[in-house]
Protein backbone atom coordinates (compact mmCIF):
# COMPACT_ATOMS: atom_id res chain seq x y z
CA UNK A 1 0.00 0.00 0.00
CA UNK A 2 1.32 3.55 -0.98
CA UNK A 3 1.93 5.58 1.89
CA UNK A 4 -0.19 8.88 1.95
CA UNK A 5 1.15 11.81 2.89
CA UNK A 6 -0.37 12.22 6.08
CA UNK A 7 1.47 9.03 6.99
CA UNK A 8 4.77 10.42 5.55
CA UNK A 9 4.46 13.29 8.08
CA UNK A 10 3.44 11.47 10.60
CA UNK A 11 6.39 9.28 10.55
CA UNK A 12 8.99 11.59 9.53
CA UNK A 13 11.00 10.24 12.32
CA UNK A 14 11.70 7.55 10.47
CA UNK A 15 11.39 9.00 7.26
CA UNK A 16 13.01 7.18 4.59
CA UNK A 17 14.56 8.77 0.96
CA UNK A 18 11.47 6.03 -0.94
CA UNK A 19 9.04 7.69 1.50
CA UNK A 20 10.13 10.99 0.89
CA UNK A 21 9.92 10.74 -2.39
CA UNK A 22 6.25 9.38 -3.02
CA UNK A 23 5.24 11.86 -0.04
CA UNK A 24 6.89 15.03 -2.35
CA UNK A 25 4.81 13.27 -5.57
CA UNK A 26 1.15 13.54 -3.81
CA UNK A 27 1.83 17.46 -2.48
CA UNK A 28 2.77 18.82 -6.21
CA UNK A 29 -0.04 16.28 -7.94
CA UNK A 30 -3.05 17.74 -6.66
CA UNK A 31 -5.11 19.34 -3.55
CA UNK A 32 -4.08 15.37 -1.44
CA UNK A 33 -4.15 15.84 2.38
CA UNK A 34 -3.61 18.91 4.21
CA UNK A 35 -0.44 20.44 5.91
CA UNK A 36 -1.47 20.56 9.72
CA UNK A 37 -0.41 23.09 11.43
CA UNK A 38 -0.90 24.73 14.97
CA UNK A 39 -0.28 28.26 16.13
CA UNK A 40 1.22 28.78 19.65
CA UNK A 41 1.10 33.04 20.58
CA UNK A 42 -1.77 34.54 18.23
CA UNK A 43 -0.41 38.09 18.11
CA UNK A 44 0.67 40.03 14.91
CA UNK A 45 3.80 37.54 13.98
CA UNK A 46 2.12 34.43 14.99
CA UNK A 47 -1.17 35.33 12.50
CA UNK A 48 1.30 36.86 10.29
CA UNK A 49 3.47 33.63 10.19
CA UNK A 50 0.46 30.94 9.76
CA UNK A 51 -0.92 33.52 6.70
CA UNK A 52 2.69 32.90 5.51
CA UNK A 53 2.43 29.33 6.09
CA UNK A 54 -0.84 28.99 3.88
CA UNK A 55 0.52 30.95 1.38
CA UNK A 56 4.00 29.09 1.16
CA UNK A 57 1.30 25.91 1.21
CA UNK A 58 -0.12 27.10 -2.18
CA UNK A 59 2.95 27.70 -3.81
CA UNK A 60 4.03 24.55 -3.18
CA UNK A 61 0.72 23.10 -4.22
CA UNK A 62 -1.01 22.26 -1.11
CA UNK A 63 -3.57 22.78 1.28
CA UNK A 64 -3.64 23.96 5.18
CA UNK A 65 -5.36 22.96 7.97
CA UNK A 66 -5.32 24.92 10.91
CA UNK A 67 -6.11 22.26 13.92
CA UNK A 68 -5.31 24.83 16.85
CA UNK A 69 -4.88 28.07 18.14
CA UNK A 70 -3.53 28.75 21.57
CA UNK A 71 -2.59 31.98 23.71
CA UNK A 72 -2.17 33.58 27.05
CA UNK A 73 -5.28 35.22 26.62
CA UNK A 74 -8.86 34.03 25.16
CA UNK A 75 -9.44 37.31 23.35
CA UNK A 76 -6.35 36.62 21.43
CA UNK A 77 -7.20 32.87 19.78
CA UNK A 78 -10.80 33.92 19.05
CA UNK A 79 -9.85 36.87 17.17
CA UNK A 80 -7.18 34.55 14.97
CA UNK A 81 -10.27 31.62 15.24
CA UNK A 82 -12.79 34.07 13.22
CA UNK A 83 -9.89 35.02 10.91
CA UNK A 84 -8.40 31.37 9.87
CA UNK A 85 -12.12 29.94 10.41
CA UNK A 86 -10.76 27.99 13.21
CA UNK A 87 -13.84 26.68 15.26
CA UNK A 88 -14.36 27.13 19.34
CA UNK A 89 -12.85 24.14 20.39
CA UNK A 90 -10.16 24.16 18.65
CA UNK A 91 -9.22 27.69 20.38
CA UNK A 92 -7.22 27.40 23.57
CA UNK A 93 -6.45 29.98 25.70
CA UNK A 94 -3.68 30.51 29.46
CA UNK A 95 -0.29 29.65 29.97
CA UNK A 96 -0.57 25.80 29.44
CA UNK A 97 -2.13 25.92 26.27
CA UNK A 98 0.27 25.40 23.91
CA UNK A 99 0.10 21.80 25.21
CA UNK A 100 -3.37 21.68 24.20
CA UNK A 101 -2.53 22.43 20.68
CA UNK A 102 0.29 20.82 20.04
CA UNK A 103 -1.55 17.44 21.30
CA UNK A 104 -4.21 17.87 18.26
CA UNK A 105 -3.38 16.37 14.96
CA UNK A 106 -0.95 18.85 13.54
CA UNK A 107 1.95 18.04 11.79
CA UNK A 108 3.63 21.57 12.10
CA UNK A 109 3.83 23.81 14.87
CA UNK A 110 4.82 27.68 14.45
CA UNK A 111 5.39 29.12 18.03
CA UNK A 112 4.91 32.82 18.05
CA UNK A 113 4.80 33.81 21.67
CA UNK A 114 7.28 36.23 23.48
CA UNK A 115 10.73 35.03 23.28
CA UNK A 116 10.82 33.57 27.21
CA UNK A 117 8.70 30.73 26.30
CA UNK A 118 10.38 29.33 23.30
CA UNK A 119 12.80 26.88 24.47
CA UNK A 120 9.71 25.31 26.95
CA UNK A 121 7.22 25.53 23.78
CA UNK A 122 10.03 23.93 21.00
CA UNK A 123 11.05 21.27 24.23
CA UNK A 124 7.22 20.24 24.00
CA UNK A 125 6.61 20.72 20.27
CA UNK A 126 9.41 18.26 19.49
CA UNK A 127 9.33 16.16 22.04
CA UNK A 128 5.53 15.45 20.32
CA UNK A 129 7.33 14.84 16.97
CA UNK A 130 6.00 18.14 15.30
CA UNK A 131 8.12 20.08 12.64
CA UNK A 132 8.40 23.86 13.89
CA UNK A 133 8.86 27.05 12.82
CA UNK A 134 10.22 29.58 15.42
CA UNK A 135 9.95 32.64 15.67
CA UNK A 136 13.45 34.59 16.73
CA UNK A 137 14.82 35.66 19.20
CA UNK A 138 14.51 31.80 20.65
CA UNK A 139 15.72 32.51 24.37
CA UNK A 140 16.68 35.77 26.68
CA UNK A 141 19.39 33.79 28.39
CA UNK A 142 22.38 31.55 27.88
CA UNK A 143 20.34 28.51 29.60
CA UNK A 144 17.44 29.18 27.34
CA UNK A 145 19.74 29.33 24.03
CA UNK A 146 21.94 25.99 25.19
CA UNK A 147 18.41 24.68 25.61
CA UNK A 148 17.08 25.38 22.08
CA UNK A 149 20.50 23.77 20.50
CA UNK A 150 19.95 20.69 22.51
CA UNK A 151 16.37 19.83 21.69
CA UNK A 152 17.29 20.94 18.43
CA UNK A 153 19.69 18.09 18.40
CA UNK A 154 16.54 15.85 19.03
CA UNK A 155 14.71 17.06 16.36
CA UNK A 156 17.90 16.14 13.82
CA UNK A 157 17.52 12.62 16.17
CA UNK A 158 13.64 12.87 14.96
CA UNK A 159 14.21 13.54 11.51
CA UNK A 160 11.83 16.96 11.94
CA UNK A 161 12.34 19.99 10.33
CA UNK A 162 13.01 23.38 12.18
CA UNK A 163 12.95 26.79 11.05
CA UNK A 164 13.45 30.16 12.59
CA UNK A 165 12.12 33.49 11.61
CA UNK A 166 15.04 35.53 11.12
CA UNK A 167 14.58 36.12 7.70
CA UNK A 168 16.92 37.01 6.14
CA UNK A 169 18.65 34.03 5.42
CA UNK A 170 15.72 32.96 3.32
CA UNK A 171 15.56 36.31 1.27
CA UNK A 172 17.04 36.12 -2.04
CA UNK A 173 19.15 39.39 -2.37
CA UNK A 174 21.24 38.76 1.51
CA UNK A 175 21.65 34.78 -0.07
CA UNK A 176 23.03 36.09 -3.40
CA UNK A 177 25.11 38.50 -1.54
CA UNK A 178 26.32 35.85 1.12
CA UNK A 179 27.32 33.67 -1.73
CA UNK A 180 29.01 36.05 -4.06
CA UNK A 181 31.10 37.24 -0.14
CA UNK A 182 31.54 33.49 0.10
CA UNK A 183 32.98 33.21 -3.01
CA UNK A 184 35.44 36.43 -2.46
CA UNK A 185 33.86 39.12 -4.29
CA UNK A 186 34.88 41.62 -1.86
CA UNK A 187 37.92 39.34 -0.30
CA UNK A 188 38.30 38.67 3.29
CA UNK A 189 36.28 40.83 6.26
CA UNK A 190 38.10 42.72 7.82
CA UNK A 191 34.79 44.44 10.05
CA UNK A 192 31.90 46.16 9.69
CA UNK A 193 28.42 47.59 11.48
CA UNK A 194 25.38 45.95 12.07
CA UNK A 195 22.65 48.19 13.29
CA UNK A 196 19.09 48.27 14.08
CA UNK A 197 18.05 52.10 15.24
CA UNK A 198 14.35 52.83 15.44
CA UNK A 199 11.93 53.70 18.39
CA UNK A 200 10.17 51.58 20.92
CA UNK A 201 7.92 49.04 18.65
CA UNK A 202 4.74 49.74 21.29
CA UNK A 203 4.19 49.68 25.51
CA UNK A 204 1.09 48.99 27.00
CA UNK A 205 0.54 50.82 30.56
CA UNK A 206 -0.44 48.75 33.59
CA UNK A 207 -4.19 48.29 33.43
CA UNK A 208 -6.06 48.26 37.16
CA UNK A 209 -7.10 44.26 38.07
CA UNK A 210 -3.97 43.40 35.64
CA UNK A 211 -1.65 40.64 37.80
CA UNK A 212 2.24 41.13 37.56
CA UNK A 213 2.44 37.75 34.87
CA UNK A 214 -0.12 39.67 32.64
CA UNK A 215 1.51 42.88 32.84
CA UNK A 216 4.54 41.21 32.07
CA UNK A 217 2.76 39.14 29.41
CA UNK A 218 0.81 42.22 27.35
CA UNK A 219 3.93 44.47 27.60
CA UNK A 220 6.32 41.95 27.20
CA UNK A 221 8.22 44.16 24.80
CA UNK A 222 9.44 46.38 27.08
CA UNK A 223 10.97 43.59 29.63
CA UNK A 224 14.02 42.26 29.68
CA UNK A 225 12.45 39.05 30.94
CA UNK A 226 10.30 38.68 28.43
CA UNK A 227 12.15 39.65 24.94
CA UNK A 228 15.58 39.36 25.79
CA UNK A 229 15.70 43.48 25.57
CA UNK A 230 15.49 44.70 22.37
CA UNK A 231 19.50 44.14 21.42
CA UNK A 232 18.16 40.63 21.36
CA UNK A 233 14.72 40.97 19.97
CA UNK A 234 14.93 43.02 17.49
CA UNK A 235 18.96 43.30 16.50
CA UNK A 236 19.01 39.72 16.42
CA UNK A 237 18.41 40.12 12.99
CA UNK A 238 21.65 41.93 12.03
CA UNK A 239 24.01 40.48 14.76
CA UNK A 240 22.60 37.22 12.69
CA UNK A 241 23.93 38.07 9.73
CA UNK A 242 27.09 39.30 10.66
CA UNK A 243 27.53 35.40 12.41
CA UNK A 244 26.37 34.70 8.59
CA UNK A 245 28.46 36.35 6.30
CA UNK A 246 31.67 35.79 8.54
CA UNK A 247 30.99 32.24 8.96
CA UNK A 248 31.71 32.15 12.12
CA UNK A 249 30.91 32.62 15.81
CA UNK A 250 32.00 36.15 17.73
CA UNK A 251 35.11 35.43 20.85
CA UNK A 252 33.89 38.22 22.63
CA UNK A 253 31.92 41.33 23.41
CA UNK A 254 32.42 44.66 24.85
CA UNK A 255 29.87 47.16 25.02
CA UNK A 256 27.44 49.93 26.97
CA UNK A 257 23.94 51.44 26.63
CA UNK A 258 21.60 52.59 28.63
CA UNK A 259 18.43 54.10 29.25
CA UNK A 260 16.92 57.52 28.53
CA UNK A 261 13.22 57.86 27.33
CA UNK A 262 11.64 54.44 27.56
CA UNK A 263 8.39 54.75 29.15
CA UNK A 264 7.56 51.21 30.92
CA UNK A 265 9.85 47.98 31.94
CA UNK A 266 13.57 47.61 32.71
CA UNK A 267 15.32 47.58 29.28
CA UNK A 268 17.73 49.73 27.92
CA UNK A 269 16.86 52.64 25.07
CA UNK A 270 20.30 51.90 23.49
CA UNK A 271 23.09 49.39 23.00
CA UNK A 272 26.79 49.89 21.39
CA UNK A 273 28.90 46.79 21.57
CA UNK A 274 32.26 45.94 20.07
CA UNK A 275 31.56 42.14 18.87
CA UNK A 276 35.31 40.80 18.22
CA UNK A 277 34.92 37.87 15.92
CA UNK A 278 38.88 37.12 16.25
CA UNK A 279 41.81 37.10 13.90
CA UNK A 280 41.71 41.41 14.21
CA UNK A 281 38.02 41.78 12.77
CA UNK A 282 35.37 43.55 14.60
CA UNK A 283 31.85 44.11 14.26
CA UNK A 284 30.13 47.11 15.69
CA UNK A 285 26.82 46.06 16.60
CA UNK A 286 24.26 49.10 17.14
CA UNK A 287 20.45 49.64 17.97
CA UNK A 288 18.51 52.08 20.04
CA UNK A 289 14.70 52.59 20.08
CA UNK A 290 13.96 55.96 20.78
CA UNK A 291 11.80 57.90 18.80
CA UNK A 292 13.13 61.44 17.06
CA UNK A 293 15.99 59.65 16.47
CA UNK A 294 17.72 59.07 13.08
CA UNK A 295 16.80 55.47 12.30
CA UNK A 296 19.11 52.63 10.11
CA UNK A 297 18.69 48.87 10.28
CA UNK A 298 21.36 46.76 8.22
CA UNK A 299 24.80 45.61 7.97
CA UNK A 300 27.63 47.07 6.03
CA UNK A 301 31.03 44.89 5.86
CA UNK A 302 34.33 46.12 4.70
CA UNK A 303 36.68 43.68 3.11
CA UNK A 304 40.14 43.32 1.82
CA UNK A 305 39.11 44.16 -1.91
CA UNK A 306 35.39 45.61 -1.62
CA UNK A 307 32.91 46.15 0.22
CA UNK A 308 29.30 44.82 1.17
CA UNK A 309 25.62 46.19 2.27
CA UNK A 310 23.99 43.28 3.79
CA UNK A 311 21.12 42.50 0.68
CA UNK A 312 22.03 46.14 -1.11
CA UNK A 313 25.21 46.96 -2.81
CA UNK A 314 28.56 45.12 -3.15
CA UNK A 315 31.32 46.47 -4.36
CA UNK A 316 34.14 44.27 -5.47
CA UNK A 317 35.20 41.64 -8.28
CA UNK A 318 32.80 39.47 -10.48
CA UNK A 319 32.49 36.08 -8.70
CA UNK A 320 30.62 32.82 -10.21
CA UNK A 321 28.32 31.64 -7.80
CA UNK A 322 25.51 28.82 -7.80
CA UNK A 323 22.26 30.12 -9.28
CA UNK A 324 19.77 30.98 -6.05
CA UNK A 325 16.70 30.12 -6.45
CA UNK A 326 13.23 31.92 -4.87
CA UNK A 327 9.68 31.26 -4.96
CA UNK A 328 8.57 34.25 -3.95
CA UNK A 329 9.95 38.01 -2.81
CA UNK A 330 8.70 37.89 0.06
CA UNK A 331 11.60 36.45 2.66
CA UNK A 332 8.83 35.54 5.43
CA UNK A 333 6.92 33.17 2.73
CA UNK A 334 10.51 32.19 1.46
CA UNK A 335 11.03 30.30 4.99
CA UNK A 336 7.65 28.41 5.37
CA UNK A 337 8.27 27.61 1.73
CA UNK A 338 12.07 25.94 2.39
CA UNK A 339 10.44 24.60 6.13
CA UNK A 340 7.63 22.45 4.23
CA UNK A 341 9.71 21.63 1.00
CA UNK A 342 12.52 20.37 3.07
CA UNK A 343 9.88 18.01 4.77
CA UNK A 344 8.63 16.87 1.46
CA UNK A 345 11.63 16.15 0.40
CA UNK A 346 12.60 14.60 3.30
CA UNK A 347 15.75 16.45 3.77
CA UNK A 348 14.66 18.27 6.90
CA UNK A 349 16.44 21.93 7.42
CA UNK A 350 17.44 22.62 11.16
CA UNK A 351 17.83 26.07 11.97
CA UNK A 352 17.68 25.10 15.93
CA UNK A 353 21.28 25.84 16.27
CA UNK A 354 21.61 28.52 14.10
CA UNK A 355 19.21 30.29 15.57
CA UNK A 356 20.90 29.39 19.02
CA UNK A 357 23.64 30.70 18.47
CA UNK A 358 22.68 34.10 16.86
CA UNK A 359 20.29 34.70 20.49
CA UNK A 360 23.63 33.56 22.36
CA UNK A 361 25.32 36.29 20.93
CA UNK A 362 23.16 39.06 20.94
CA UNK A 363 23.06 38.13 24.44
CA UNK A 364 26.79 38.05 25.30
CA UNK A 365 26.61 41.75 24.07
CA UNK A 366 23.73 42.46 26.12
CA UNK A 367 25.28 41.09 29.42
CA UNK A 368 28.37 42.80 28.38
CA UNK A 369 26.31 45.93 27.85
CA UNK A 370 24.41 45.40 31.32
CA UNK A 371 27.28 44.88 33.49
CA UNK A 372 30.48 46.87 31.67
CA UNK A 373 32.60 43.70 31.98
CA UNK A 374 34.02 41.74 28.61
CA UNK A 375 31.92 38.78 28.08
CA UNK A 376 33.66 35.70 26.25
CA UNK A 377 31.50 33.32 24.07
CA UNK A 378 33.17 30.48 26.35
CA UNK A 379 31.52 32.08 29.38
CA UNK A 380 28.27 31.17 28.11
CA UNK A 381 28.70 28.64 25.72
CA UNK A 382 31.32 26.41 27.03
CA UNK A 383 32.99 27.00 30.81
CA UNK A 384 30.52 25.96 33.36
CA UNK A 385 32.53 27.77 35.97
CA UNK A 386 31.55 31.05 34.31
CA UNK A 387 29.66 33.58 36.49
CA UNK A 388 27.28 33.98 32.91
CA UNK A 389 27.10 29.93 31.92
CA UNK A 390 24.16 29.87 33.98
CA UNK A 391 22.60 32.86 33.97
CA UNK A 392 19.01 33.09 34.20
CA UNK A 393 16.58 35.74 33.93
CA UNK A 394 14.58 36.50 36.94
CA UNK A 395 11.38 34.81 36.00
CA UNK A 396 11.23 31.38 35.14
CA UNK A 397 8.51 30.76 31.81
CA UNK A 398 7.25 27.60 34.02
CA UNK A 399 6.29 30.58 36.63
CA UNK A 400 3.52 31.35 34.08
CA UNK A 401 1.96 27.99 33.96
CA UNK A 402 2.66 28.04 38.50
CA UNK A 403 1.18 31.28 38.40
CA UNK A 404 4.18 32.07 40.71
CA UNK A 405 5.59 34.97 38.70
CA UNK A 406 7.62 37.61 41.01
CA UNK A 407 7.70 40.83 39.23
CA UNK A 408 10.89 42.09 38.45
CA UNK A 409 10.32 45.40 38.83
CA UNK A 410 11.39 48.71 36.13
CA UNK A 411 14.62 49.84 36.76
CA UNK A 412 17.27 49.10 34.53
CA UNK A 413 20.76 47.52 35.25
CA UNK A 414 23.15 49.76 36.06
CA UNK A 415 27.02 48.86 34.79
CA UNK A 416 29.25 48.46 37.15
CA UNK A 417 27.05 47.09 39.61
CA UNK A 418 24.44 44.52 37.37
N1 LIG B 1 10.60 37.69 12.23
C1 LIG B 1 10.17 38.90 12.42
O1 LIG B 1 10.41 39.78 11.64
C2 LIG B 1 9.35 39.21 13.63
C3 LIG B 1 8.54 40.34 13.63
C4 LIG B 1 7.78 40.60 14.78
C5 LIG B 1 7.87 39.76 15.88
N2 LIG B 1 8.69 38.68 15.83
C6 LIG B 1 8.80 37.77 16.97
O2 LIG B 1 7.61 37.04 17.07
C7 LIG B 1 7.30 36.80 18.44
C8 LIG B 1 5.91 37.37 18.74
O3 LIG B 1 5.91 38.75 18.48
P1 LIG B 1 4.56 39.55 18.14
O4 LIG B 1 4.98 40.80 17.48
O5 LIG B 1 3.61 38.66 17.45
O6 LIG B 1 4.04 39.89 19.60
P2 LIG B 1 2.50 40.07 20.04
O7 LIG B 1 2.51 40.67 21.38
O8 LIG B 1 1.75 40.74 18.94
O9 LIG B 1 1.98 38.57 20.13
C9 LIG B 1 2.42 37.65 21.09
C10 LIG B 1 1.23 36.76 21.40
O10 LIG B 1 1.67 35.70 22.22
C11 LIG B 1 0.69 35.53 23.27
N3 LIG B 1 1.33 34.86 24.39
C12 LIG B 1 2.12 35.38 25.35
N4 LIG B 1 2.56 34.41 26.17
C13 LIG B 1 2.02 33.26 25.73
C14 LIG B 1 2.10 31.91 26.17
N5 LIG B 1 2.88 31.57 27.21
N6 LIG B 1 1.42 30.99 25.48
C15 LIG B 1 0.65 31.33 24.43
N7 LIG B 1 0.54 32.59 23.97
C16 LIG B 1 1.23 33.53 24.61
C17 LIG B 1 0.23 36.94 23.56
O11 LIG B 1 -0.99 36.98 24.25
C18 LIG B 1 0.13 37.52 22.16
O12 LIG B 1 -1.11 37.27 21.57
C19 LIG B 1 8.43 37.44 19.24
O13 LIG B 1 9.44 36.51 19.49
C20 LIG B 1 8.97 38.49 18.29
O14 LIG B 1 10.33 38.79 18.54
C21 LIG B 1 9.40 38.38 14.73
Amino acid sequence: MNPTRRQFLATSALATSSLAIGSARAATEGPGEPLKVALVGCGGRGKGALKDFTDAAAILGCRVEVTALADAFPEQSQQAGSQFKVPPERQFAGYSAYQQAIATDCDYVILATPPIFRPVHFAAAVEAGKHCFIEKPVAVDPVGARAIAATGELASQKGLAVVAGTQRRHQHAYRVNQARVDAGAIGEIRGGVVQWNGRVPWTKPRREGWSDAEYLTRNWVNFIEMSGDHIVEQHIHNIDVAIWFLGRLPVSAIGFGGRARRPSGNQFDFFSVDFDFGDAVHIHSQCRQIAGTYGRVGEAFTGAHGSCFGGGKLSGKEVDIAPVAKDTDSAMVQEHVDLIRSVLDGKPLNEARQVADSTLAAIMGRISAYTGELVRWVDLAEREDSPHYDLRVAVDPLDFEKGTVKFPGEEPPVPGEA
